[in-house]
């Protein structure tokens, strides 16, 4: 964590609760080439949260992420990260696991998460670069190019890069995806780790159980709109997979 609550809570002109809540979306839909991808989508995570998006694909999970982290705009609507809308404070507190790794192909992984730490700030970068790297079980490949790494091992860099400034709101799109059991254990430890630090974690993926395992929350996309926000404790594997329609 880069900033307390507390110097949080004192700012002059902070908004009504921006200081306990994580992610606030009033009313946000999204069109790409005039079509909805998003339609008036309505959630407030508080800090702290653990939330699973699921639903089909195309359903528009990547995209809710996407305007979670400020890279790309609602079409319609208020997204409020953090008590802000967009700028360069907003996103040093966003960690974004995405489809694409976002990591510079040629350099080696701990280049890459070495560069990002910099870029951030983070004292000791390098070596809080291998902590990471080493956590998530690649930090035998830290001198290999991205470029060489199967696809598990560069989605285990990207999440090094995307945890190594102590984010306060983690994106993680499928990170499981693609994972050997051995790796899905090691990145499910780290994820539960910085939750225990007060990182808000937001991830999609498929797998019913592991969310309700992982999550305390669970949001449920069906063709844009936001047809499901439950609390993981008040669900079962059942109920959830026959509210996905078989399509998870
Ligand atoms: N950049 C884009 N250009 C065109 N269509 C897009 C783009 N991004 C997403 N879409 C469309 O939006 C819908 C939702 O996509 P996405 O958010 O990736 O769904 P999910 O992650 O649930 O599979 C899909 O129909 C997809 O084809
Ligand atoms: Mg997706």
């Amino acid at each position: 964590m880069t900033t307390s609550a507390s110097i949080r809570l004192g700012r002059p002109g902070a908004r009504a609760g921006s200081a306990s809540t994580a992610v606030s979306l009033r009313g946000v839909s999204k069109s790409i080439d005039g079509r909805a991808v998003l339609s008036e989508v309505s959630v407030e995570l508080p800090r702290g949260s653990f939330v699973s998006v699921m639903g089909a694909n195309g359903a528009g999970k990547s995209t809710l992420l996407r305007v979670m982290s400020t890279l790309t705009g609602a079409t319609e609507g208020e997204v409020r990260i953090f008590g802000e809308s967009r700028g360069a404070a907003v996103r040093a507190k966003i960690g974004m696991v995405a489809h694409e790794t976002m990591l510079y192909d040629e350099l080696t992984a701990l280049e890459n998460v070495t560069l990002f730490a910099r870029l951030h700030g983070v004292p000791g970068a390098a070596s809080r670069a291998r902590l990471m790297l080493e956590q998530l079980g690649v930090g035998a490949v830290a001198h290999a190019a991205v470029r060489s790494m199967s696809r598990g091992v560069a989605q285990r860099v990207a999440l090094a890069r995307a945890l190594v400034h102590g984010p306060e709101l983690l994106l993680a799109d499928e990170v499981f995806a693609g994972l050997d059991v051995g790796s899905r254990e090691l990145v499910e430890g780290v994820l539960t780790e910085a939750w225990g630090k007060g990182c808000t974690i937001v991830t999609c993926g498929h797998d019913v159980e592991q969310s309700l395992r992982l999550s305390e929350r669970v949001l449920v996309l069906e063709r844009g709109r936001l047809v499901m926000d439950e609390w993981a404790h008040r669900l079962t594997a059942g109920s959830l997979r026959e509210r996905l329609g078989g399509r998870a």
